[in-house]
């Protein structure tokens, strides 16, 4: 095999957390994908791996006591594990804090500021730490991040800026010629108008924290975490290990086919991804395709019911070829559902158990009784219209499911397959093997286990990119030889190319039913996991670390959180206008004892003279900022009324350096 592989991709994550249902239905759907492309005979390269960089990422090693690559390195692993137990084919898994992604992160970095996409300035806005997303007073909603619900980060810091708003038209053309760069057509036209209303320069460079990739020629700054984190995808590819040129080795598989991405991070992969590309030179990927997000029993993910999801605990309790096979079938792929155990264990019995299962289980069951386990071609051919009916209808499956995994219809394209399940089940309901082994003829009887069987072997090359140790356990039966995937792809969906006189045998049940009894335990387990007790119901705690959770996810914070913001009164002495910045002002202040300086975005609602001699209060323990040359340390607080300004001050005043409590 020559040629460039089908390249494709997942979000690398952040490993500040440890991996749930989210990540784990991104990562099973890449594999499908590749999978498929792999059966039709082409090289495929699976690319996953974790996002290490950023303030979210320093905050929790902080929080956990640890450096932060050592944290990163140790969170890493638990995706790394996870994926060898949901039988992920990875080819390749890149940490954005090795060395070959750094050097080509700096290299993109280069190739966008050769082409005069890059200028420094200053930053002041909002920032999600949890979304590593730059924010507008206009985008929050009551104040918060508008995707992720938390509090915000106001920031002001010397930062590099990417000049996105250049690309506003080149994207705009670049989406109207490649309709399908982004997927599904609902998210393309949502992208499409969020461009039309056009774009600013974007931010890209951060100085308040050190935890990244430092910016080629100004170590101080360190390269925005997005910028660095969407290179992956390139970098992996061996983009910036080349000198000159494009930058990309003779046998890179860039550029990609598809990234999958969930719906909240569309935007950086679909308008910040494709400028860069642009602005450095780079081909851009194939297609960016989004996927929905799953609610959990009918409510937003929260961390206490990501537990009753927890994927290893899914696969402990309903095996791993079960979970892939319930999260491709039960939500188009690109499409929000509902992840219910009920409605899993409905799949499991029926789709499963029932059709599929039963379907292997009764034809070499039949085939044993009557034939000694040898399934032969009968030396007649088809005959009877119902099998003529049953290779047609298998090859009109095989035809759509090619064109739905190709169009990443993954629900669909299992749907197809089930057709056929079902389609075979009712052939030999038909057919009547029992019947026909009572009374002939012998050829029929032959006739109708080979079509049995033949239904099968496309059904099991049909599931594999899904479910590929369950195929290869119904080719075992089969006595399929252990190499029967590398045919070729036609060969494999053709329906008479099933060898004559194939040694069978019957194995356990593939998917064993679910019964009441197990439901009920399961349901109770559920429950358990949701309140964060152990599986018998106990509580351990939980109680207390779900109200901690569902704060997280308010937005609350602890006393002790408070407690670390050391706010003070301060007099100004002497105030002054920063050359060249409509915003800042210089500030003096006193804190009593101690002297310092404050660049302060106030300059549109005061004069110097009008700030001298006020009491002001001043968050004294953040990180110091050079804005503008002037490195300020602090910050003065003030309330946003309309579109005015209003120190906060402190009733009847107080002398200089007061704790606020
Ligand atoms: N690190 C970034 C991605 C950088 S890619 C250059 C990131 N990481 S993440 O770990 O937070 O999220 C990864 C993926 O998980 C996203 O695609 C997101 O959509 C997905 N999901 C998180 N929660 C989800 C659900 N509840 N349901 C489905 N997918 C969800 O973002």
């Amino acid at each position: 095999m020559s040629g460039k592989p089908f390249y494709v991709t997942t979000p690398i994550y952040y490993v500040n957390d440890k991996p749930h249902l989210g990540h784990a239905y991104t990562t099973v759907a890449a594999d499908a994908k590749a999978r498929f492309h792999r059966l039709r005979g082409e090289k495929a390269q699976m690319l996953t791996g974790t996002d290490e960089h950023g303030q979210k990422l320093e905050q929790a090693a902080r929080e956990a006591g640890k450096d932060p690559l050592a944290f990163a390195t140790e969170n890493s692993q638990k995706f790394r594990e996870l994926w060898d137990k949901l039988n992920i084919q990875v080819d390749d898994y890149i940490r954005t804090t090795e060395e070959r992604h750094k050097r080509g992160v700096q290299e993109l970095w280069r190739r966008v500021q050769a082409a005069g996409d890059i200028y420094k300035d200053e930053y002041e806005g909002k920032y999600c730490v949890a979304c590593e997303n730059f924010l507008t007073d206009l985008q929050l909603v009551d104040g918060k991040c508008p995707d992720c619900g938390r509090p915000v980060e106001s920031v002001r810091e010397e930062s590099y800026f990417f000049r996105l708003s250049k690309y506003e038209q080149p994207l705009l053309e670049y989406y109207e010629s490649h309709p399908k760069f982004i997927q599904p057509d609902t998210r393309r036209n949502e992208i499409v108008s969020f461009v039309r209303g056009g774009l600013r320069d974007l931010s890209v460079s951060r100085t308040s924290f050190q935890w990244g990739i430092p910016v080629p020629g100004d170590p101080k700054h360190v390269i925005y975490v997005w910028f660095d984190a969407l290179s992956n995808y390139a970098t992996a590819a061996g983009f910036g290990s080349v000198e000159g040129g494009s930058g990309l080795p003779d046998d890179t598989p860039w550029p990609a086919d598809q990234h999958f991405i969930g719906k909240d991070i569309l935007r950086f992969h679909s308008v910040y991804w494709p400028a860069f590309l642009l602005s450095a030179g780079v081909p851009l990927p194939g297609q960016v395709f989004s996927h929905g997000w799953w609610t959990i029993e009918g409510q937003k993910m929260s961390k206490s019911l990501g537990n009753a999801v927890d994927p290893h605990w899914l696969i402990e309790e309903y095996g791993v070829d079960a979970i892939r096979y319930f999260i491709l079938r039960e939500i188009p792929f690109g499409v929000d559902g509902d992840f219910s155990h009920r409605q899993l264990i409905n799949r499991v019995n029926s789709d499963l158990a029932n059709d599929l299962g039963n379907l292997l289980y009764r034809t070499l069951n039949m085939v044993r009784r009557y034939r000694g386990g040898k399934l032969s071609r009968s030396a007649e051919g088809p005959g009877a219209a119902n099998e003529e009916a049953l290779s047609g209808a298998a090859a009109g499956v095989a035809a759509r499911y090619e064109t739905q995994m190709e169009e990443t219809n993954l629900q669909g394209g299992l749907r197809s397959v089930w057709e056929l399940v079902s389609a075979a089940n009712k052939y030999i309901d038909a057919a009547a093997p029992w019947a026909l082994a009572k009374s002939g003829p012998e050829e029929r009887l032959d006739s109708a286990l080979y079509h049995a069987g033949a239904a099968l072997r496309v059904i099991a090359a049909m599931i594999c990119p899904v479910m590929p140790a369950t195929a290869d356990k119904i080719a075992a039966q089969l006595g399929l030889a252990g190499d029967w995937l590398s045919a070729p792809f036609q060969e494999l969906l053709d329906f008479y190319a099933m060898p004559d006189g194939l040694e069978t045998t019957v194995g356990p049940p593939l998917f064993p039913r679910i019964e009441d009894d197990t439901r009920v335990a399961l349901e109770k387990k559920v429950a358990a996991r949701i309140a964060g007790g152990d599986e018998n119901g106990e509580g351990g705690g939980g109680a207390e670390k779900q109200k901690t959770d569902d704060d997280e996810a308010a937005g609350l914070i602890t006393i002790e959180n408070f407690r670390r913001l050391d706010l003070r009164t301060a007099t100004v002495e002497a105030a002054e206008n920063i050359p060249k910045s409509k915003n800042l002002l210089k500030l003096t202040v006193s804190l009593g004892d101690e002297r310092r300086t404050i660049v302060a975005g106030v300059a549109k609602y005061f004069t110097p003279e009008k700030l001298i001699g006020r009491t002001v209060v001043i968050v004294v323990n953040l990180q110091p900022a050079k804005l503008m040359g002037v490195e300020s340390q602090g910050m003065l607080l003030a309330a946003e009324d309309g579109g005015g300004l209003k120190l906060v001050g402190v009733e009847g005043g107080a002398s200089p350096g007061s704790r606020i409590r």
